[in-house]
């Protein structure tokens, strides 16, 4: 077991990811070392978003990795091994999951798992990932303004034991991790695509131009959504050049 072959756990932190930045530049830090906390004070999101997450209802985790066996034209692997680890685990407890691109998992149209991914790239080298995963558990109300977010306990009505959901987790996420290891990426980008929301179907999507209707057909190998409109042509869009509507 590589991932969560050693645990760290703090009872409060301002974001288990600057604790694992802060911690892999100070000394030496073996790899698929989990550090968790119960309560984030500065819980960040992607781009300037916060994480919310109520103390001690939630996994909160980042994971530090030295993935050597990619190139930092490759670091779109790790999200789609991340998204499939978070998504095995939540078939344990719960249907209907898949990865909105780029890596926020849904439950049907709700947001269930964030995730943020912090590579630090030294030339043509991944000097070290940080994988911080926020999956919301047993947490009922959501006060920020989030569009979407639910728990496995809005889903369910049940309370799930932390403990027993991060070492499920870990060994999901393990099990992914050893496939880009193996150099199954093949395997990986049939999974990760198969498991898009609104994955070949039609929908409004809007970009720059506009709005306009398409259906999601693949992902580029640099992570890059592509998307087929009615006339035929297919487009390829980085974060934020399109939205879902
Ligand atoms: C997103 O969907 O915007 C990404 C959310 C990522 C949240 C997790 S919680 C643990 C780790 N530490 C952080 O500060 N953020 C990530």
């Amino acid at each position: 077991m590589i991932i969560g072959s050693k645990l760290i756990f703090l009872k409060n932190l301002p974001s288990t990811n600057s604790y694992a930045a802060s911690l892999v530049k100070e000394k030496e830090v073996s790899e698929g070392t989990i550090i968790y906390t119960n309560y984030q004070s500065m819980g960040r999101g992607q781009g300037w978003n916060k994480w919310e997450s109520e103390e001690n209802k939630n996994l909160l985790i980042s994971i530090i990795l030295f993935p050597s066996m990619i190139k930092p034209a490759e670091q779109f692997l790790l999200s789609m091994v991340v998204s499939l680890g978070i998504c095995d685990f939540l078939d344990l407890y719960t249907t209907t999951i898949s990865i909105k691109w780029p890596n926020d998992i849904y439950v049907n149209n709700d947001k269930i798992a964030g995730i943020l991914i912090e590579n630090s790239i030294m030339g043509d080298l991944i000097e070290h990932t940080i994988a911080g995963i926020g999956i919301n558990i047993n947490q009922s109300k959501f006060l920020s303004d989030a569009p979407n977010p639910v728990s496995l306990t809005n889903l369910t009505g049940g309370q799930f034991d932390l403990s027993q959901c991060l070492s499920q987790l870990a060994s999901s996420l393990d099990k992914w991790y050893n496939h880009l290891i193996s150099g199954d990426s093949e395997l990986i980008k049939h999974d990760y695509i198969s498991r898009l929301y609104h994955y070949k179907k039609w929908y409004k999507y809007q970009d720059l131009k506009g709005t306009f209707k398409g259906r999601i057909v693949n992902v580029s190998d640099t992570g890059k959504l592509m998307v087929e409109r009615e006339s035929g042509s297919v487009n390829e869009f980085s974060y934020k050049e399109i939205d879902f509507i």
